[in-house]
């Protein structure tokens, strides 16, 4: 691991509170920042080695895992892979932001997140392994997913095939459709939050907004949780008992932005946004402008419409709408690569 620039180390001390900005501007304008701040009773040697060591505290050293490249970070975590010495397998590493590890209340909600992984099986929901807290670090050990998030991806290379599109969509209304089982509502469903593999399997993770069905959040503000683009009309409006149905909702505008490579609502703040996915419908001539499949446009449809009670009712109902879809698709094509001739023949053999 390549040791970090004093420069970078100084900005990460400051934005984390553990060194007055006057003190790392005056490191900043002499030769040497280390022995400067030594010199002035900023920091022992021991001190500034360590936080080299450990990034101003954001890679901590844990005695049970071994921390590797950083993998990912969202608003609240940072995900490294990580060694675990004792299981001797590579896993993903979750750890709260050190910043926020101070918070009793987003420490609580980070531990509660970490053990209903713990008790999720469903080769489409990532598995957790250990919730645990080192010294200030608080993290939780998981399935090392090999591959990489949806929203990655289409910012690199714009739209998925229909049929990937399509089968990633049926893996993950799967997941759900555990996480209904067990009561869950994962309120937070979007490309960032589904990893893909290279074998095909796709991911959910992320279940920090996830609660149990009916509970919400305490306030209108905890119900909207999660990313504005994606979020059902429902959970715009700040209702609590919200179920699966807006989760399903959730992954239509996934399914719509894997598809098109836009969002389903566009707008310049989050509040026109919100006030979109409340009132305004999708456009069925924007939809046929994209050049999507009849049967593609439906699903989206039916998974994104405004009346929960007109959508999909259940994640197994969708995943079985979409097998047979795709199932329809590999007939229709495998007959297109036959050749007229040799469908000829088969025609005429049906006839026989
Ligand atoms: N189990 C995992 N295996 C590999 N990468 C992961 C795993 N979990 C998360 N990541 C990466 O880290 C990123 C942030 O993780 P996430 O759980 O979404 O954190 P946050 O709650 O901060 O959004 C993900 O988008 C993904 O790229
Ligand atoms: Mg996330």
């Amino acid at each position: 691991m390549s040791a970090v620039k004093p420069v970078t180390l100084l900005a990460l001390l400051v934005h984390r509170g553990m060194l007055a900005p006057a003190a790392a501007q005056g490191a900043l304008r002499s030769q040497d920042p280390r022995a400067w701040l030594i010199a002035n009773g900023h920091a022992t040697a021991e001190q500034w080695q360590d936080w080299l060591e450990t990034e101003a505290g954001t890679r901590p050293r844990l005695s049970r895992y071994e921390l590797g490249e950083l993998l990912g970070e969202g608003g609240q975590a940072r995900v490294f892979r990580a060694q675990d010495r004792v299981e001797k397998r590579d896993v993903a590493l979750k750890l709260l932001k050190p910043e926020l590890a101070r918070d009793p209340v987003t420490r609580a909600r980070f531990i509660a997140e970490s053990k209903l992984l713990l008790d999720l099986r469903s080769p489409h929901v990532v598995r957790g392994y250990r919730v645990a807290r080192e010294g200030e670090a608080v993290f939780c050990a998981m399935e090392l997913v090999e591959g990489e998030n949806l929203q990655r991806r289409l910012d690199r290379d714009g739209p998925l095939e229909e049929r990937l599109a399509l089968e990633v969509v049926r893996q993950i209304a799967e997941a759900l459709a555990h996480l209904h089982e067990r009561g869950l509502v994962h309120r937070d469903v979007k490309p960032g939050n589904v990893m893909l593999e290279r074998s095909g399997r796709a991911v959910l993770i992320d279940l920090g907004f996830a609660v149990s069905r009916g509970q919400g959040g305490g306030s209108a503000d905890e119900t909207t949780v999660g990313t504005v683009h994606y979020i059902a009309p429902e959970q715009a409006r700040g209702q609590q008992d919200l179920d699966v149905r807006a989760d399903i909702y959730s992954l239509g505008a996934t399914l719509y932005h894997l598809v098109t490579g836009s969002l389903p609502f566009a707008g310049r703040t989050s509040e026109e946004v919100l006030a979109k996915q409340v009132l305004e419908s999708l456009s069925g001539e924007r939809l046929r402008q994209l050049g999507l499949s009849p049967q593609l446009h439906w699903v989206i449809e039916k998974m994104m419409a405004k009346e929960k009670e007109i959508r999909f009712q259940d994640p197994r109902t969708l995943a079985r709408e979409i097998a047979t879809m795709l199932a329809r698709r590999q007939d229709d094509s495998a007959q297109d690569d036959e050749g007229p001739a040799a469908r000829a023949r088969r025609t005429r053999r049906r006839w026989l």
